[in-house]
């Protein structure tokens, strides 16, 4: 994994698999989707007023940074969104 975020300890609970922007990735059971994506990505989805890319801020539901799309239509704040099995998130390219 080659993401902005690094995981300091081994964390127990299941592994859940979900994706994104189609390709495969775990989390662990628990784990916020914020943490989970950035495991894996330097930023989570591109800035809408620039040409610069977010990957949240407060980290605690406030400033409304880290919002990402899922498959099934729904957008969500990540910070505060547990990854959940099967999870497909769409961040518009950002971050590889
Ligand atoms: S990182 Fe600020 S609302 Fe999610």
């Amino acid at each position: 994994m080659t993401g902005l975020f690094q995981r300091l300890a081994t964390r127990p609970g299941a592994a859940i698999p979900f994706t994104i922007d189609g390709a495969p990735a775990e989390a662990k059971a628990g784990d916020l989707l914020i943490g989970a994506i950035l495991l894996y990505r330097r930023s989570l989805r591109r800035f809408e007023f620039g040409p610069g890319e977010r990957a949240g801020f407060c980290l605690m539901g406030a400033c409304q940074d880290c919002w990402v799309g899922l498959a099934d239509g729904r957008r969500v704040r990540a910070c505060t969104t547990l990854v959940e099995p099967g999870m497909a998130v769409i961040t518009g390219g950002a971050g590889g």
